[in-house]
Formats: C-alpha cells, sequence, structure tokens
C-alpha cells in the first residue's frame, strides 16, 4: 500500500498567514500541520509515502522533513504540483510513483484524533475499488456529505448547502489503481478544481465504494476557525502521536 499527502494549493483561506509560509507548515499547537498527516499513515503501516506539494516555499518541506527519519522513515518522495487544480488534480501526480498498487490519501490539512489501522487493514482485503472516511460533524455544510442507504452510500455531495445528512467525507480517502483513470476524465468543479468528491462518485457509480465511520475526533485545518479548533485539540492532549 502506498501513501500520497496532499499538501498543495495555496491556502488563500488561511490568508495572510500563507502569503509567505505554505498552509502545511503552519503550527497546530507544538507541531507543523505536515507532521499530522504523515503521523497518520505512518501509524498505519504505510512507509513508501509521497508529498506532493506546491505553492509558496515548496523547498521548506524538503528542509523540515528531508528523508523522513524523525518519523522512521528511510525515504520520502516529492512532487510539485503548478497552480491550484484541486485535490484530484494533485493526485494525478502520484500515478507514477504507486505504479499500480493501492493507495491512502491524506489531505495534508486532517488531523486525527485516533488511527486508520482497521480500516487500511480491511481495504488491503477489499477486492477492487475504494475506501473512504465519515465522521459525523456539526457543520457538514463546508465539507463532502455522504448519504446512506444501509451499508451503502448512495451519493456524495460537495459543501452542499442544505445537507441531507451530518456525515461528512474526512479527508482521508482509499483507491486502488483505477483511480488515475478517474481523475484523468473529470471535468472541472464551478470552483475550476478536479473534485475529490467526483472521484468518489465515480467508484459509487462502478458499485466498488465502502466507508468507515471513524473512532475519535477529526478536523481540518485550513480555515482560521478549524486551525485553531485544531491547535486546542492537539494541546487537550489527544492527537495521533507517533506510535
Ligand atoms: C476537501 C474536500 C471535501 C472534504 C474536505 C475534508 O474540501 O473537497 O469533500 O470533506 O476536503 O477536509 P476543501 O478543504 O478542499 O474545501
Amino acid at each position: 500500500m502506498k501513501g500520497v499527502i496532499l499538501a498543495g494549493g495555496l491556502g488563500t483561506r488561511l490568508s495572510p498567514l500563507t502569503k509567505v509560509a505554505n498552509k502545511h507548515l503552519l503550527p497546530v499547537y507544538d507541531k507543523p500541520m505536515i507532521y499530522y498527516p504523515i503521523t497518520t499513515l505512518v501509524n498505519a503501516g504505510v512507509k513508501d509515502i509521497l508529498l506532493v506539494t506546491g505553492g509558496n516555499n515548496a523547498g521548506d518541506f524538503l528542509r523540515l522533513l528531508g528523508n523522513g527519519a524523525e518519523f522512521g522513515l528511510k525515504h520520502l518522495n516529492y512532487t510539485y504540483q503548478r497552480g491550484e487544480g484541486g485535490i484530484a488534480d494533485a493526485l494525478k501526480l502520484a500515478e507514477h510513483f504507486c505504479g499500480g498498487d493501492k493507495l491512502v490519501v491524506v489531505l495534508g490539512d486532517n488531523i486525527i484524533e485516533r488511527n486508520i489501522v482497521r480500516a487500511v487493514a480491511a481495504f488491503a482485503e477489499q477486492g477492487q475499488g475504494a475506501k473512504i472516511l465519515l465522521k459525523e460533524v456539526p457543520d457538514p455544510q463546508r465539507f463532502g456529505v455522504a448519504t446512506l442507504d444501509g451499508n451503502r452510500v448512495t451519493k456524495i455531495v460537495e459543501k452542499p448547502k442544505q445537507p441531507e445528512t451530518n456525515l461528512a467525507v474526512i479527508g482521508i480517502y482509499m483507491y486502488d489503481g483505477q483511480v488515475f483513470e478517474i481523475a484523468r476524465n473529470l471535468k472541472p468543479s464551478a470552483r475550476g478544481e478536479l473534485e475529490i468528491t467526483d472521484v468518489n462518485n465515480a467508484y459509487i457509480e462502478r458499485g466498488q465504494l465502502t466507508f468507515d465511520v471513524i473512532d475519535g475526533w477529526w478536523t481540518d485545518a485550513g480555515t482560521f476557525e478549524s486551525l485553531f479548533r485544531a491547535s486546542e485539540r492537539v494541546r487537550a492532549g489527544g492527537a495521533n502521536h507517533l506510535a
């Protein structure tokens, strides 16, 4: 299983914090934001990792992380996304690295309290397809929102004004090799980006999307409020430290 961390984009929702610094290097309590998604992958046993960066000062990632020795890694791979083409556009850069293997994608601003060990193990056993992780939230209109029918996801809507459920699709996704063919055939959304929600809906159409609901808290950190809340939660002692 390969790991891909998406840490591109310009972080405009956090301007002026992101005018000079890359969003994923901003502090979340006592660590740079990027430490948390790396820890999520490493704790799940995913150690062959590609970091997709972009935007300002991309070289800072290399200075900070090197080959990932601090996380027990022998090697860390890097690539660069030009512009702001969206999550699914950044993912395309991982095709060569994944070489047909399954992959776990983590958005660089997603922080979890616990781990994804159970979900990754289940996905390793799953034949074809993809797996997403859901979490009940009080503000689903900020996220991709899933509608369920029993143990099946029937649809995902990106940032709905009137969400049908309070189940947010968190920024940790598991895919098989089909994901790159799906990403290549996407059309840009109204905000001009290739949406990861459209990738997940393509797997629903193929009848190949499974889900799990994660234990413990989850937060993104891409807005002032969520960045602040992430620091508070980590400070309170919860985040996923290196096991
Ligand atoms: C992205 C996805 C959204 C998902 C969220 C998780 O939103 O588009 O579906 O729920 O990440 O953090 P963005 O942060 O790009 O607005």
